[in-house]
């Protein structure tokens, strides 16, 4: 592989701000693939599947159509102002299915006549309605609605509900996927006690080292690049378990690195990356992090008590005490504070003014949360580029 055909390879296998559509090319997650394998195998089993911003729900939705062969798979992606008939609309016009027509004469081959299906031409469709045209369908069927979050209207959620209770009794042959950012399926969804029996809560967590270091070592593989076992560590720590920050960080160490036509990845291309990295991380982290962090001071508190607050550990839920903020803060400024002489930064930071970075968890045990998750890998990678500087 020449230079040219190396920079053009970099740009087909890291892919920061698209989702995976190439069964190569992604990693891990097996626990999630087969519980959405097994959803689909049972006949009247539904699937909700939530998670963070940027964990890879839309990724992983896509891998379904390679499941199975005789699935049809269709996905629609929910947006603002959708309604329970344009979602189907939209979901049902991609459903082409078609039957073998016999040809007149020699040579005759067999031919697929393809139909779309007709979409009732109502003013409001029911969930009844839908049950009624699916019916027509006699196939089996996977319905992927993406950034269902999106979708705020109780009503559009209870009549979900009620296609999926619908499909679940009469057509167990068709499965429905909701997929979006929440941190529980009531989050997402709603409570519909009738349906809870036939969904499946697929929760998609933060990815694990093992797998974020798959994409890394895979990709590095097909480049023909090394790199030193330090600097892909640090490359999967800034990263937080987020992957779009693996494929940043690897994109842009890649592209230096053969530009410099090194076979190794060094530790200047991997805070060139770095660099490049904040750069372009979403538009939104930038400003929630520049507002959370305005100083007039030189000794900039917040950006320090923000640093400790990435650094915290987390339990399950992604929060993280007071105490563990103060430890972590009196180590990065060699102070020794006690725990209420930062109340003060951490209230703040759950407030408006400074872009609600946090929330707060719980009423009597200080307890916090980073509202954007993806902003604690953002905050780690600010910290190495200060570092080196
Ligand atoms: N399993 C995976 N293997 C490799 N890359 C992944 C995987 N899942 C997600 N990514 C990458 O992570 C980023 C975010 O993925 P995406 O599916 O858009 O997340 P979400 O839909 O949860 O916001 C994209 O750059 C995508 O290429
Ligand atoms: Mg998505």
């Amino acid at each position: 592989m020449n230079k040219e055909e190396k920079l053009h390879l970099i740009n087909e296998i890291f892919t920061p701000s698209a989702p995976i559509e190439n069964i190569n090319l992604f990693s891990g997650r097996d626990i999630q693939l087969k519980s959405i394998k097994e959803t689909i195998l049972e006949k009247g089993q539904h699937a909700v599947m939530y998670g963070n911003r940027g964990v890879g729900k839309t990724s992983l939705s896509n891998m379904v159509s390679f499941m199975f062969e005789d699935i049809i798979t269709i996905k629609v992606t929910c947006n603002r102002n959708d309604d329970f008939k344009t979602i189907w609309e939209r979901a049902l016009k991609k459903v082409k299915f078609g039957y073998p027509i016999k040809q007149v004469g020699y040579k005759a081959e067999e031919k697929m006549e393809v139909f779309p299906i007709q979409v009732p031409d109502l003013e409001q469709i029911s969930p009844t309605e839908i049950e009624n045209t699916l019916f027509n369908i006699n196939e089996n069927m996977v319905f992927i609605f993406d950034e269902f979050d999106i979708i705020k209207n109780p009503k559009i959620k209870a009549q979900m509900a009620d296609i999926i209770k619908l499909l679940s009794d009469n057509l167990p042959f068709i499965t429905i996927i909701l997929v979006g950012i929440a941190e529980s399926v009531e989050d997402l969804f709603g409570q519909h006690p009738s349906v809870e029996r036939c969904i499946k809560q697929i929760e998609l967590p933060l990815m694990g080292n093992k797998e974020a270091k798959k994409i890394l070592n895979r990709n590095l593989k097909l480049l023909s690049l090394k790199i030193d076992d330090e600097i892909s560590e640090k490359i999967i720590e800034l990263s937080s378990g987020f992957p779009n920050y693996v494929h940043l960080l690897c994109k842009y160490s890649s592209e230096k690195a053969v530009s410099e036509n090194k076979t190794k990845i060094n530790i200047e291309h991997f805070n060139y990356a770095v660099k490049r990295s904040i750069d372009n991380s979403d538009h939104s982290i930038k400003k929630s992090y520049s507002i959370a962090t305005k100083s007039s001071t030189k000794t900039n508190r917040f950006a320090n008590v923000l640093l400790a607050c990435a650094l915290a550990n987390t339990d399950e839920y992604n929060s993280f005490s007071s105490v563990e903020v103060i430890e972590k803060y009196n180590k990065i400024t060699g102070e020794l504070n006690k725990t209420e002489s930062l109340n003060y930064n951490l209230g703040m930071l759950c407030k408006k003014e400074r872009a609600e970075i946090l929330s707060k968890e719980g009423k009597q045990k200080s307890r916090y949360k980073f509202r954007k998750p993806l902003l604690k890998a953002f905050i780690k990678l600010k910290q190495h580029d200060f570092t080196v500087k």
